[in-house]
């Protein structure tokens, strides 16, 4: 397991797997490797030859200066982690590597799916950070496949958007959420939260439990599904940000569930910022859904079938 800083020493390793006739596979993070992060590079490292993951705590998708300085950095045991999911290279290019001086050049998805959720709620500028170090990191590495965690199912559907816009020669995939025994989604935010606001924080997936209980029992009301979602939030003294139910492509508010759908939530619990989404499909979950790739029985989210840009 080597880490890298250099682009330059990056694509040496890239070529070298290539003049193999191997293919690479990237993970991007921000770092503060979980589970959810260790099933990515486990997916990356048994479909392809070598592994890159990346190591960069990107500030242009930090709307807040205080979420970007707590961030949790910690490299040592990041690396360790990937090199034992399988990871070859850790790409840890420092902030001049990715953003020079002079750096001027910004990649954008515009409209609905970046001005939607958490575009409404952190600005669509969070986007516009995440497709250019996106696009970045996908030039600087030249990987065949990236994966991505579903929890930010917005982001893969931007991300797919730009890969497709620009022609980009690489595969998307989106694995599942990676979960805690009592439901709560990976996140590497998740260390930030006191022991009470932790116990809190499993409202989160509760309230996604009770949204598809009804569901499963035959509700397709969106109204009638957000209330339902609403008890164990209140119940915890939690207030959502929001939590809507949305079009599985375009992000659309439904008010039915009548297409795949998808239950987005965002709640502050204390000082951090959590999200979390399942998706609803309008057919019994034991059915197969027309244009889904790898819906679960849980109904958590798995973003359309990957795209080969
Ligand atoms: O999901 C993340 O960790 C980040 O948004 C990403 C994709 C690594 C870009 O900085």
């Amino acid at each position: 397991m080597r880490i890298v800083r250099t682009t330059a020493e990056l694509r040496d390793h890239v070529r070298a797997v290539r003049a193999d006739g191997g293919t690479v596979g990237l993970v991007p993070t921000m770092g503060a490797l979980h589970a959810g992060h260790v099933s990515l590079v486990e997916a990356a490292a048994g479909r392809t030859t070598s592994t890159v993951v990346s190591l960069f705590v990107n500030p242009r998708q930090f709307g807040d200066a205080a979420d970007l300085t707590n961030y949790p950095r910690t490299e040592a045991e990041d690396a360790a982690r990937a090199g034992a999911a399988g990871a070859d290279v850790l790409f840890a290019p420092g902030v001049d590597e990715v953003y020079p001086d002079g750096f001027v050049s910004e990649v954008r998805v515009s409209g609905p799916l970046t001005e939607r959720l958490e575009g409404a709620h952190r600005g669509p500028e969070h986007f516009h950070g995440v497709t250019t170090v996106v696009a970045k990191l996908l030039n600087m590495v030249g990987p065949d496949v990236a994966f991505f965690g579903a929890k930010d199912a917005q982001q893969v559907l931007v991300v797919r958007r730009m890969v497709r816009d620009l022609d980009l020669p690489v595969e998307i995939v989106a694995l599942p959420t990676v979960r805690e025994p009592d439901g709560l989604a990976l996140s590497s935010r998740n260390v930030r939260l006191s022991a009470d606001d932790r116990a809190r924080a499993v409202a989160i997936p509760r309230a996604i439990d009770a949204a598809l209980a009804l569901l499963a029992a035959g509700e397709r009301d969106a109204a009638a599904l957000l209330g339902a979602a609403a008890g164990p939030l209140a119940d915890a003294g939690l207030t959502p940000e929001y939590v809507a139910i949305v079009d599985a492509a375009t992000l659309a508010p439904r008010g039915t569930v009548d297409a795949p759908s998808l239950l987005a939530l965002a709640v502050p619990v204390g000082p951090v910022r959590l999200i979390d989404n399942a998706l609803l499909s309008p057919v019994p979950s034991d059915a197969p859904v027309p244009a889904l790739s790898g819906a679960g029985s849980t109904g958590h989210a798995v973003p359309p079938t990957p795209e080969k840009g």
